[in-house]
C-alpha cells in the first residue's frame, strides 16, 4: 500500500456577508491544487455564524466544493450551535439547526474508509445535548470501531477530548464534557485508536494519551494572542496539518503556507468577545 496523504484544515470561519478570512481559504485552495493530498478533512467551524446567519452554511458548503480533491466535514459550534445551553453565544444546537447543517453538508457523523484506515467523523456539539441523534452517534462510533477489523482507526471531532487533563471536571465549552470524554477515551483504549484530530482551539498542539496521538489543528482563519501558550505547549499561529499514514503509523506536520496571514483578533475579542459580532464585510465579487 502506498502512503496515505491526508490534510486536516479547521476553523475556516467563512461567510459571504462577513468575509474577514476568505484570503487564507483562497491560499489554502492553491496549496491543495499543488500538493493534491488523497483526502481533506475539515474539522468544523466552516462558517462564521452558521446558527444565526442563514446564508453562512450554503456559502461555506460552496467554498468546500472548490477543493480540488475529495473532502468531508464535521460540524463545529459555529456551524450547528454549541452544546446546550450554550452559555457563551446563546445559540445552542437544536433539531432545526442540526437539520440545516445536514441539508448543507450531509451527515453530521460518519465513517470514511481510505486504504487501510478508517476515519470516524463525530459531531462534538451533539454529545451531552440530550437531542435525538446523540445515542445513535455513540452507537455508530462503537460499531465502527468494533467492525474495523484490520483497519487502523482515527477519530475526527471539532473539540479536543480535554483541555489539560483527562480527569478534569466541569463543562468547559473548550473541550468535551466529562461523560462523553470518558466514553470516547475508553473506546480509544479498547480499540487502539491511533489518532484523535480536533480543531476549535485555534492553536496547534500534539500530545499522546496512552497509545493515541491527539492533534489539535490550528485554524486557517485567525488567532487570539491574548490567550496563553501554556508554557509553549501550544502554537498560536494559523496553518493546517499534513498527515502521512504508512502501515500502522501516522506522522504529521504543521504547515504554515507563505500566503497565510496570521489574523490576530485579540483587539476585537477584548472589545466584543466573539467574531460573530464583527460588522458586515461582504465578499467583493
Ligand atoms: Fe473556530
Ligand atoms: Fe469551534
Amino acid at each position: 500500500m502506498p502512503p496515505l496523504r491526508i490534510v486536516q484544515v479547521s476553523d475556516t470561519h467563512l461567510s459571504q456577508s462577513h468575509a474577514y478570512f476568505q484570503d487564507n481559504w483562497n491560499a489554502f485552495l492553491d496549496c491543495m491544487a499543488e500538493e493534491k493530498p488523497d483526502f481533506v478533512f475539515v474539522t468544523g467551524d466552516m462558517c462564521m455564524n452558521g446558527p444565526k446567519v442563514p446564508g453562512d452554511l450554503p456559502f461555506a458548503r460552496a467554498q468546500m466544493d472548490r477543493l480540488p480533491v475529495p473532502w468531508r466535514a464535521i460540524p463545529g459550534n459555529h456551524d450547528i450551535g454549541d452544546t446546550p445551553p450554550d452559555t457563551r453565544l446563546k445559540g445552542p444546537i437544536t433539531r432545526s439547526r442540526r437539520a440545516a447543517y445536514r441539508k448543507a453538508f450531509g451527515d453530521d457523523f460518519w465513517v470514511q474508509d481510505l486504504g487501510d484506515w478508517r476515519f470516524i467523523g463525530l459531531n462534538a456539539q451533539l454529545m451531552d445535548s440530550g437531542l435525538p441523534g446523540e445515542t445513535a452517534q455513540m452507537e455508530m462510533v462503537t460499531d465502527a470501531l468494533g467492525t474495523a477489523a484490520a483497519r487502523q482507526c482515527a477519530i475526527l471531532i471539532h473539540k479536543p477530548l480535554y483541555n489539560k487533563l483527562a480527569t478534569e471536571r466541569g463543562q468547559s465549552l473548550q473541550a468535551l464534557w466529562p461523560k462523553s470524554r470518558k466514553r470516547l477515551l475508553a473506546l480509544c483504549e479498547k480499540h487502539k485508536v491511533k489518532l484523535v484530530a480536533s480543531g476549535h482551539r485555534h492553536c496547534y498542539r500534539s500530545l499522546r494519551h496512552g497509545g493515541t496521538r491527539l492533534v489539535w489543528a490550528p485554524a486557517s482563519s485567525f488567532i487570539d494572542t491574548r490567550k496563553s501558550n501554556e508554557g509553549r505547549r501550544l502554537t498560536r499561529r494559523v496553518g493546517y496539518i499534513r498527515y502521512t499514514l504508512v502501515g500502522t503509523t501516522v506522522t504529521h506536520e504543521l504547515v504554515e503556507p507563505p500566503l497565510f496571514v496570521n489574523n490576530d483578533m485579540r483587539n476585537w475579542m477584548a472589545a466584543h468577545g466573539s467574531t460573530t459580532k464583527l460588522p458586515p464585510r461582504p465578499l467583493k465579487r
